[in-house]
């Protein structure tokens, strides 16, 4: 069993977690990440290792509610315990090798939390960073004092405008390609699917290379069960052990929307049918 050591809510349905693991802790590297179970008819799922604390042998997850398993993993509370926490699992980046130069960092909405570890580690090996932290408005916004920490510049959009720049990424990254294409030595685009694609096609315009961190639908995280193939250039590949993260210039991105959305009617059902249980009990 993992212990719960703290919970925070970061933001509207996005909270963080602290997760008593030493073992995992004394391994993980930024970039990858653990599976879960919270309970023994649970369903497994990936989350990124946000931050790790070798000393105090803990992981931190941050998770966005958008299904059953997130919602059910929000209610539960500092003390409680987890039944399965697998990892580290997934190939770390290739980022904390070396310094490279001008990078630029993007993250769409809950993934602030998956680039931060990244993110830090571009930064502690000498590279000028640059990030661009967006979301949909200004409540779904965290950890912009860490992000800002890590950034030699930082730019902030929400699609509505309620802070920063108002629209998406994209945009922001686009002009500063214009005017200085050729410093930068590559992006590292980081959120939703759609987004993650708008920034591939932004940066290959101006000849940046652009990687991403895919976040396909897993089951077992080992490379066994086939759930998170992709395809990247010419070749077939799994997430889990070859990934998360894959140059973006290659991913066949439509492939990859439609199998994201391969169990969206039953994902719907699930969630539909844990609310019910949830209001029954309250009753
Ligand atoms: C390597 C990896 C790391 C991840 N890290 C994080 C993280 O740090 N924090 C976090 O909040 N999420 C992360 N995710 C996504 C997370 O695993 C899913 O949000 C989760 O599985 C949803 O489970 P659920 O049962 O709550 O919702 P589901 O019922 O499975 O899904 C509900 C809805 O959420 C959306 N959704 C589901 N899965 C995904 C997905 N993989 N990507 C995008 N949208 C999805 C769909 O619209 C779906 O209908 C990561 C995914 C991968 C593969
Ligand atoms: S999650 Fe099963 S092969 Fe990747």
């Amino acid at each position: 069993m993992f212990k719960i050591v703290r919970k925070e809510e970061l933001a509207e349905d996005i909270k963080l977690m602290e997760i008593d693991a030493p073992l995992i802790a004394k391994k993980a590297k930024p970039g990858q990440f653990i599976i879960f179970r919270s309970h023994d008819k649970g369903e497994r799922i990936p989350l990124t290792i946000a931050d790790f604390d070798r000393k105090r042998g803990t992981i931190t997850i941050v998770f966005q509610e958008v299904g059953k398993t997130t919602e059910e993993l929000g209610t539960f509370d500092e003390g409680d315990s987890i039944l399965d926490f697998v990892g580290p699992l997934g190939k770390p980046s290739d980022h904390d090798r070396k310094e490279e130069g001008k990078v630029i960092c993007i993250a769409g909405g809950v993934g602030t939390a998956v680039i931060f570890t990244e993110l830090r580690n571009i930064k502690e090996h000498g590279n000028y960073t640059i990030t661009i932290q967006g979301s949909r408005c200004k409540s779904l916004l965290f950890w912009t004092d860490r992000m800002k920490h890590f950034s030699d510049e930082y730019i902030i959009t929400t699609d509505d405008g309620s802070l920063g720049i108002k629209g998406f990424v994209s945009q922001p990254l686009e002009d500063i390609l214009k005017k200085q294409a050729e410093s930068i030595a590559y992006i590292l685009a980081i959120g939703p699917v759609p987004m993650m694609a708008a920034c591939v096609k932004v940066a290959k315009n101006y000849n940046v290379k652009a990687y991403v961190s895919l976040n396909t639908i897993m089951v077992d995280g080992t490379g066994m069960c086939g759930s998170c193939r992709i395809t990247v250039g010419d070749k077939s590949m799994f997430a889990c052990v070859d990934g998360p993260e894959f140059d973006g210039w290659y991913v066949d991105w439509k492939e990859l929307a439609q199998r994201n959305n391969r169990y969206l009617p039953a994902e719907k059902q699930s969630l539909e049918r844990y609310r019910e249980l949830v209001k029954g009990k309250n009753r």
